[in-house]
């Protein structure tokens, strides 16, 4: 498993919120993800669910009672504190919380946060009112002041039935940001990268658009990778389905001329640019202003050429382009790194059903300037996004800490 997770040491404290049913599925995906889990459950915790659930999903220690003899934290009760690579608490009451700020140990889980050096990484869940409260935003204060993450909580529907802040995030939430923590002080820290993804969008009309197949999945991925490595991510989508990835500053844009303009903003201030998105190469030369009535006759449309964002994107940065080719891959993929002025060009096979459009793998070959060409076997597209940031970071150390 290649994952940000794998093999990292994990300690998960859970405290007693009826969000404690959301942090067996986040026990349950770490795992999946490679990580060691072991977890620490609060009294408050164990009235909602069971020690044996966790130990069910982690195969590994769960720990409930600081004074119990048989458990392996009592013999050595700060041992996990100094294994642990990170410690998340999801969710985390208002009551934990407050512990937390005052320094209290008094439980399993409290001591071991006292204990370890390890980074925290705190998940609120609470009612509304609590966490408006300002003995709770004091606390938290605190909390982020001596560098502890706070993640969440998101706006939404509680369990008293109020809406409001509290909600515990989304299991896909608290991964992002457990990797981005893990990470953060990765070979990319300090590095600002723009990464554009999905499909632009060229409106005929107000009801109709040219577009193409892409999900955005690829480019979502590598803005993913390069925040796990530490990098300052800014990600220029186009309209996609996917969730904005945690921890990354999300642009949106629809068509090729909002791309572009985003884009030469954002390079300003960037170390490399990555461009994975399908961007339009034609617009409609006008867009007409109410929808086009269809009739028995034929329409033609007149297109134009948008900007070629990568050809005039300009200054002093990495300039990595993607190539979705159905023929002669690498020889089309070579003429673009000449013709875009490109450090690396990605050159896409779309016509592997593992590969290209709306898949979660892809089997590319990484171009250099040289057009000296490694052909990569299918990956996960998270994968395929370190190994394109392994060739940046390679760019980048080649230019020197300034470029
Ligand atoms: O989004 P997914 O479903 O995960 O699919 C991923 C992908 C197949 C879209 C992606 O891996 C990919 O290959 N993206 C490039 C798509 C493409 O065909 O690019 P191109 O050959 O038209 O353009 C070459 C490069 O120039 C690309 O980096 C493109 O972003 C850029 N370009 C193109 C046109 C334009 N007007 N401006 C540009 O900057």
């Amino acid at each position: 498993m290649a994952g940000p997770l794998a093999g990292k040491h994990i300690v998960l404290g859970v405290t007693g919120s009826i969000a404690c049913y959301k942090a067996l599925d986040l026990a349950s995906k770490l795992v999946q993800a490679g990580a060691l889990v072991d977890t620490m459950l609060t009294y408050g915790a164990t009235r909602f669910v069971t020690p044996l659930a966790f130990r069910s999903l982690t195969h590994r220690v769960v720990v409930t009672d600081i004074f119990d003899p048989n458990s392996e934290f009592a013999n050595e009760h700060v041992a996990l504190a100094r294994q642990a690579d990170i410690v998340v608490i999801a969710p985390a009451t208002v009551h934990c919380i407050a512990k937390l700020a005052a320094g209290l140990a008094d439980d399993p889980l409290t001591t071991t946060v006292i204990a370890t050096s390890a980074p925290l990484l705190v998940a609120p869940a609470m009612d509304a009112n609590m966490f408006d409260h300002p003995a709770t935003q004091e606390n938290l204060a605190k909390l982020r002041g001596r560098g502890v993450i706070i993640a969440g909580p998101a706006a939404g529907r509680l369990a008293s039935g109020l809406m409001g802040m509290g909600r515990l995030l989304e299991t896909a939430q608290l991964l992002g940001h457990i990797a981005a923590t893990l990470g953060r002080q990765g070979d990319l820290a300090g590095r600002t990268i723009v990464v554009s993804a999905g499909g632009t969008q060229e409106a005929i009309d107000p009801v109709r658009v040219i577009t193409n197949h892409s999900s955005g999945k690829m480019g979502y991925a590598l803005a993913e990778a390069a925040r796990d490595r530490g990098a300052r991510v800014v990600l220029v989508a186009a309209p996609t389905g996917l969730p904005d990835p945690p921890l990354v500053r999300v642009v949106r844009v629809r068509s090729a001329q909002e791309m572009a303009e985003a884009v030469f903003q954002e390079v300003k201030h960037a170390d490399a640019l990555i461009m994975a998105a399908a961007v339009a190469d034609y617009r409609p030369e006008s867009t007409a202003e109410q929808k086009i009535k269809k009739s028995s006759a034929g329409l033609s449309l007149a297109l134009t050429r948008t900007t070629d964002i990568l050809a005039e994107a300009r200054g002093a940065f990495v300039k990595v382009g993607f190539a979705a080719e159905s023929q002669d891959l690498v020889e089309n993929a070579r003429a673009k790194v000449r013709a875009k002025g490109l450090d690396l060009i990605v050159a896409n096979d779309i016509t592997d059903p593992q590969s290209g459009f709306g898949v979660d793998t892809n089997k590319v070959t990484l171009i250099d300037r040289e057009l000296r060409a490694e052909e990569l076997p299918v990956l996960t597209k998270y994968e395929v996004g370190q190994r394109v940031l392994d060739r940046v970071r390679e760019l980048l150390a080649e230019s020197g800490p300034g470029r």
